[in-house]
């Protein structure tokens, strides 16, 4: 009988790969949700380039990217001013930043180095250029970059442009609201009924769910131009 040796198999390997996925994105989603709740722009930014690459930011300092997102490429955006953006770790508490020199690292001090312009590109990518640190005979700016393999570039690299997909970055900013939305739904349309949801495996954490729906979809509808203190 071939029926039930499949269907251990097949029960032992969704077992396996659901601890995995549990284990893979408590970390990632908690450090979410407090981001949620502080009211913080928190998610990835997503690189188009090569096999595509979320921008990760290491306690040591080191920035590159990571194809599979992990706790490392949770990031938060805050304002500085119009069009102006700083990126820190929600795991690592550093800041992005740009040398002089065009390298990317990442620092525990926020300074002018980890001031970024942020613009729109095209069909839903941001880029991100250095304020502090251009070009400075061209003019020509320092762009936010990873290469093929998914390491930082130089932004001062005369082959990191805008219009390379190296720069492109899609901000992935939405997936608390894509939380709350499924909790007020139910809230609303379904009081009655306790079915819960189909449960995806990047279910909103426990934490967002025990949380009082009404006050957080305010709070979350406008995000605040968050100001560094
Ligand atoms: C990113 O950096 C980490 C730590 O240095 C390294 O282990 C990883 O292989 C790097 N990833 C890529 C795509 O270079």
């Amino acid at each position: 009988m071939h029926f039930p040796c499949w269907c251990i198999l097949f029960a032992h390997l969704y077992t396996f790969a659901a601890v995995t996925i549990s284990d893979h994105i408590s970390v990632e989603d908690q450090l979410l949700a407090e981001g949620a709740s502080s009211g913080r722009r928190t998610g990835r930014l997503y690189c188009r380039v090569g096999i595509g690459f979320h921008l990760q930011i290491h306690p040591d300092g080191r920035v590159n990217g990571s194809h599979e997102p992990s706790h490392l490429s949770v990031l938060e955006l805050f304002a500085i001013s119009q069009g102006v953006v700083g990126i820190r770790g929600a795991f690592s508490r550093r800041f992005l930043a740009m040398n002089k020199r065009g390298r990317l690292h990442a620092v525990e001090e926020f300074t002018d180095d980890c001031k970024f312009h942020e613009r729109f590109q095209d069909s839903s990518y941001n880029t991100y250029s250095s304020v502090m640190h251009r070009n400075h005979r061209t003019g020509r700016e320092w762009f936010v970059a990873l290469n093929k393999r998914g390491k930082a570039k130089m932004g001062s690299s005369p082959r990191v442009k805008s219009q390379h997909a190296s720069t492109h970055f899609l901000p992935r900013f939405n997936l608390q609201n894509r939380a709350q939305w499924g909790f007020n739904i139910m809230d609303k349309s379904q009081k009655s009924q306790n079915t819960p949801q189909p449960a995806a495996p990047k279910a909103p954490p426990p934490m967002v769910k025990a949380e009082s729906g009404k006050k957080r979809t305010e709070t979350v509808k406008y995000w605040p131009k968050f100001r560094f203190g």
